[in-house]
């Protein structure tokens, strides 16, 4: 963050003039809170819609007569400084409270969930980071911090940048998949999406990087579940896409509601204060998440909220998210001494500084014209999203060319999902109107396929018999929509049974043994386990939730106008009983392998379904001529590949090492490099990726980085399985 010296000598001479009240007004993040206008207290409606006595279109209606308490009062005496709002109309009345009427005329922060897209949503990260292409990660981001900007949203709570290895785990839809390298990738592009491009204040947003940290790794994949790992393992595989984007700039992170190694995430000094301020060295401020700070009361480490609140403010949390409690009991505290107000202080300086590099100060208002500038989506935002809807959807399985299909053939659409537009957004999207949704249906009316459409089932309820005779009947062909429902990902989603929900299998079932051919499209939000699918569905297509074209991107894979190139940026397995299962994982004193006495499962293998980065296309491609050459500072694999079918494609060539033998055990694969290459049929390029040897070593558990001579294997090919492999001496 650079400010000028003006700017800085104008947060110092405020934190001069702050009451103690003032300062920890700025560490407080509020919410708008519903107080009122419906029968029930607030909380059992939200228990009535968990539990299915409300529906959700109920509940929204309820919301919308709602009364709020935006909190004008606490605004104007300085209690609050950020704010999670998203009508542009209220934010700019409380902008004006806060600049106009508070006694320091301080700007408010106004932050949202903006994970994947604001009003042009785009594809979850899990599938998003599946086109392995950095520069669409940062234009998706620029065009969101664009669309939120306008509507006074200044800080998103994005990117989400949990390495996550369980399927189980609701939140890997949120996060860009299993592979710290990737995930980094994925992170600093994001991070220069979002804060980037500083032409104008309506441009750029801060991120808030999260959720700090080893989430991502809770145990079983239960939501909000302990984490316990040997401190290698955090510098190793969760740390390095927060260390990555700190180092783009990133200007705030969110603590993660877990414990890690028995102290929660929120209150963990070393965590927040050893690591993240004085090891990665973040220039921004860290947030709590909601509610963080009261739950380290239920983790029992704190003995009540007031100790909760002096624990978290002196591991280095900044911003209370939502308890209130900062504000409560922090002056207290300070007068106790227990304390200081230097850490008052230095907290305070950072979320200013924040506020003033964005321009809040100066530009505290949304103009009427910006308000609106999107109220209809612009073209070229939907062209994007297309873009990245269509570069994010794997082709898993495709026997006997049955995909692409043909124009002429008669379809028999199958499953409910596929006419559900509200069904293709995705968890943590907030801000789409369902007129811009496109539904599988009616992406494949509107490319002109001949089509019949028999709903038969979906993820909940009973199946239809006689819709299913008639889809069976009629379509030369049946293209199956099936999947999880959004509800089925995301925060508290965790699954305990990964396979396709309710009575979608046997769906499929029936429709195989019908002897049509059957293509299944799949709308999910996290791995799934698809063993009898993959063996008896001839073509199988993961969809994702890819946002608002997710239709009109699935009907353009299906009918082969747009060749499938996404990759799996998460490792599919067999079974939930497989999980966690990932590329990375470390070696084993007995490697999984055929014979029984082996790191494997009588009933599973050690195998998962579809590894890491794999992904097919309507051609196929060809490695050959692998070299590896070493030079004084980096390594350089080369590999030619050669488009051998039929059809112009793109590969992702993709480079992996494994460290042989090291002082500590290492992972038999982990991601190095990649390359997108497009190929016509027949022909063939070279593919160079470069690895710099000071990135060939690993982190022990004092963080010491070791580069340690030996054999390394190196591997170049299609995904973590399918690779071509040299061994090479390698000496730093
Ligand atoms: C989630 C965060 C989110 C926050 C604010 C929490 O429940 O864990 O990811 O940013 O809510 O909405």
């Amino acid at each position: 963050m650079i400010l000028s010296k003006q700017q800085e000598a104008k947060i110092q001479s405020l934190l001069q003039e702050m009451t103690l009240e003032e300062k920890i007004g700025q560490m407080n993040l509020a919410s708008v809170s519903i107080v009122g206008g419906f029968d029930v207290p607030f909380e059992e409606l939200i228990e009535m819609v968990g539990d299915g006595r409300l529906s959700n279109e109920e509940f929204g209606k309820i919301m919308q007569s709602a009364e709020r308490d935006f909190h004008e009062e606490e605004i104007r005496a300085g209690k609050i400084g950020s704010l999670m709002l998203q009508d542009p109309v209220k934010a700019n009345a409380l902008q004006k409270i806060a600049v106009e009427e508070s006694r320091l005329k301080i700007p408010l922060l106004i932050g949202l969930d903006v994970i994947h897209g604001f009003r042009t949503v785009y594809p979850i990260a899990l599938a998003e980071a599946g086109a392995f292409e950095p520069e669409l990660f940062e234009r998706t981001a620029r065009m969101a911090a664009r669309e939120s900007r306008s509507r006074g949203v200044a800080w998103h709570f994005a990117p989400m940048i949990d390495v996550a290895r369980d399927a189980r785990w609701g939140r890997v839809s949120e996060g860009p998949g299993e592979d710290p390298f990737l995930v980094s990738e994925f992170a600093r592009s994001k991070v220069r999406g979002l804060q980037n491009d500083q032409t104008s204040t309506e441009h750029y947003v801060a991120a808030c990087l999260k959720h700090y940290v080893a989430y991502g790794a809770c145990e079983a994949g239960r939501d909000y579940n302990t984490t316990t790992m040997a401190r290698s393992l955090l510098h190793n595989a969760y740390l390095p896409p927060f260390e990555a984007a700190v180092q783009e700039g990133a200007v705030s992170v969110m603590a993660a509601f877990n414990d890690w190694n028995g102290i929660p995430c929120t209150g963990n000094k070393f965590l927040l204060t050893t690591m993240l301020k004085e090891t990665l060295g973040l220039d921004g401020f860290v947030v709590s998440d909601a509610n963080g700070i009261r739950e380290c009361v239920a983790h029992g480490t704190a003995k009540e909220e007031s100790d909760a609140g002096a624990q978290a403010v002196n591991a280095g949390m900044d911003m209370d998210m939502g308890t209130g409690i900062f504000l409560k009991h922090l002056p207290e505290h300070v007068k106790a001494g227990r304390v200081s107000e230097r850490t008052i202080d230095q907290a305070v300086e950072r979320i200013l500084r924040v506020k003033m590099w964005l321009g809040l100060f100066d530009h505290p208002y949304v103009s009427e014209e910006a308000m609106h500038r999107y109220d209809v989506l612009p073209p070229q935002h939907r062209e994007l999203a297309l873009e990245a809807a269509k570069k994010s959807i794997v082709l898993l399985k495709n026997d006997e060319h049955l995909l692409p299909l043909k124009k002429d053939l008669k379809i028999s659409l199958v499953g409910t999902l596929a006419d559900n537009p509200e069904e293709i957004i995705g968890s943590w999207a907030m801000s789409w109107k369902i007129e811009d949704c496109v539904s599988i249906k009616q992406g494949l009316e509107r490319i002109g396929a001949n089509l019949t459409y028999h709903p038969c089932g979906g993820p909940e309820g009973e199946l239809n018999e006689a819709e299913i005779e008639a889809a069976v009947r009629e379509g030369d062909v049946i293209v199956a929509v099936v999947g999880e429902l959004v509800s089925m990902s995301g925060e508290a989603a965790s699954r305990a049974d990964i396979s396709l929900p309710g009575a979608q299998r046997k769906l499929l079932e029936k429709l195989v043994a019908s002897k049509k051919p059957v293509v299944a499209v799949l709308m999910n939000g996290r791995p799934l386990a698809l063993e009898w699918e993959a063996q008896h569905i001839p073509a199988i297509v993961e969809g994702w939730h890819l946002g608002v074209e997710m239709g009109n991107a699935v009907a353009s894979v299906l009918f082969g106008e747009t060749n499938p190139s996404g990759r799996l940026a998460s490792t599919f397995p067999k079974t939930a009983g497989q999980c966690p299962i990932y590329m990375s994982h470390p070696n084993t004193g007995r490697p999984g392998s055929k014979s029984k006495f082996t790191s494997r499962y009588l009933d599973a293998g050690f195998e998962p379904l579809y590894p890491f980065g794999y992904g097919l296309s309507y051609t196929t491609f060809d490695y050959h001529a692998f070299s590896v050459a070493l030079e004084d500072k980096r390594l350089i694999a080369s590999v030619n590949v050669t488009n051998t079918g039929k059809a112009a494609g793109t590969e992702t060539v993709q480079l992996y090492m494994r460290d042989v033998t090291a002082s500590i055990v290492r992972p038999i694969r982990e991601l190095k490099g990649f390359k997108k290459v497009t190929l016509n049929p027949g022909e063939t390029k070279r593919v160079v990726i470069e690895l710099e040897k000071s990135h060939m070593g690993f982190y022990d558990d004092d963080r010491k980085y070791h580069l340690e001579d030996g054999v390394f294997q190196i591997f170049m090919g299609a995904n973590a399985r399918d690779c071509m492999m040299q061994e090479v001496v390698v000496t730093f």
